[in-house]
């Protein structure tokens, strides 16, 4: 159970990590922070490449960095985006981010916080976002 004080230090950590965003194209930056189920924290900005189609999602650098550090658990994320110079608005991952969190999480019980900030936020589990998802465990049906 994730509590609102974790709840909201995510949030903070989520919008420390957007400002590393680096969109030179887009102008629109995203932050966010991954909780993992030792507690560890790991954040995330998205990073654009003058070729468009190479830029990576904050979503994604957070869970690539967590994995990449020998994390296989995760709770929770909170995201927070919005156009350079804005405040954060709601905005919520995009297609492939959310297959990556199918990857590694549990459907029912991950949580993603989408944030404006540490007091206005909303909050949905995977499966809401992403449901009938594709999983590693379709592999293994037929
Ligand atoms: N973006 C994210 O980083 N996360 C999202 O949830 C939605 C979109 C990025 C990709 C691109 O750098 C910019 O926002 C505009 O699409």
């Amino acid at each position: 159970m994730i509590d609102q004080e974790k709840i909201r230090e995510l949030i903070r950590k989520a919008l420390e990590a957007r400002q590393r965003a680096y969109v030179p194209y887009s102008h629109f930056q995203v932050g966010a922070a991954l909780l993992c189920g030792d507690g560890r924290i790991f954040g995330g900005c998205n990073i654009e490449n003058s070729s468009y189609g190479a830029a990576n999602c904050a979503e994604r650098t957070a869970f690539f960095r967590a994995v990449y550090e020998g994390e296989r658990d995760f709770a929770a994320i909170a995201i927070a985006g919005g156009p350079e110079g804005e405040d954060p608005d709601i905005c919520p991952p995009c297609g492939i981010c959310r297959q990556v969190m199918a990857e590694f999480c549990d459907l029912q019980e991950f949580m993603i916080i989408l944030a404006r900030n540490e007091n206005e936020y909303e909050t949905y589990r995977l499966t809401e976002l992403l449901p009938q998802a594709f999983t590693p465990d379709s592999l293994l049906k037929r």
